[in-house]
């Protein structure tokens, strides 16, 4: 990475190594301006290249971005349209920026079944960036967490069928290994700007014990200190993954 301005220097905070973003708000930035829903979506598209540039700098190491699901279908064609052109161009616009600071590119989602264009540049910008080592942009691309989970159940029952494993012999770990991306952490913190309180089927088996935190900002404004913010609120939390804190498991009650 180039040089690291100080105001990454906060050895205070706690960074997440990995981090999931809905990045929502798009439609509703362009509109406040009168600018076609599409002006939204080119300007999240900036924002996504600094939130790379924060990120690397802060040390996070996966980030995995939620960039279309396959609800998102369901909108009116010229919208799909332009965010389609949108993905084939920002891949290898950006690529140089991203090589710059060691930003590896992968994706996750259905992508076999998006069009051949886009197929090509996502293998394109995969291979392109598989040596960079600084930081994992993981891209959803017709993703939805519910399909993913299908997939992983179906690709089990497959080996079930085949006689490799038995029906009561399937674990949590072994659905776990059976996601887009198994080798990707589950993310510690999940954050969605826009102010929607929901999770709208973004990585559901993986979300299990992320921290959620959501921010009024809409998804082209978010920049670094809203990141900033987000972390700092990070840094304070207990994560227990169901278990208890140092504190409470020290109380009196609890060593009898
Ligand atoms: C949701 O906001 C956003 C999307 C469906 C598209 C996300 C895409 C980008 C940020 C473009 C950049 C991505 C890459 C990978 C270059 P919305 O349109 O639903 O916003 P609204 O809720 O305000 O209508």
């Amino acid at each position: 990475m180039g040089n690291k301005e100080d105001r990454f220097n906060r050895p205070d905070l706690k960074i997440p190594v990995s981090l999931g973003v809905i990045m929502d708000g798009n439609g509703r930035w362009a509109k406040k301006r009168h600018l076609p829903r599409s002006a939204g979506h080119k300007a999240g598209g900036d924002s996504l290249y600094e939130l790379c540039k924060n990120c690397g700098y802060y040390g996070v190491k996966y980030l995995t971005v939620y960039a279309f699901s396959t609800e998102n279908w369901s909108r009116p064609e010229a919208e799909i349209s332009a965010l389609m052109k949108l993905f084939v161009e920002s891949f290898d616009k950006y690529d140089p920026e991203l090589e710059k600071y060691g930003i590896r590119l992968r994706f996750s989602g259905d992508i076999s079944a998006m069009p051949e264009n886009i197929q090509k540049v996502c293998r394109r910008a995969e291979e392109r960036s598989a040596g960079r080592t600084n930081l994992q942009l993981i891209i959803a691309l017709n993703y939805g967490g519910r399909r993913e989970i299908a997939t992983a159940a179906r690709k089990l029952a497959e080996s079930c069928v085949k006689g490799d494993i038995k029906p009561e012999d399937i674990t949590e770990e072994m659905m776990s290994s059976n996601m887009y991306l198994p080798d990707v952490p589950d993310p510690d913190l999940i954050i969605r700007p826009s102010g929607e309180m929901r999770i709208s089927n973004f990585l559901l088996w993986e979300c299990a014990y992320s921290e959620l935190w959501v921010s009024d900002v809409l998804w082209p404004d978010f920049g670094f200190d809203e990141l900033t913010r987000a972390f700092e609120d990070y840094t304070k939390r207990d994560r227990r993954f169901g278990g208890l804190s140092k504190v409470d498991s020290d109380s009196p009650e609890d060593s009898k």
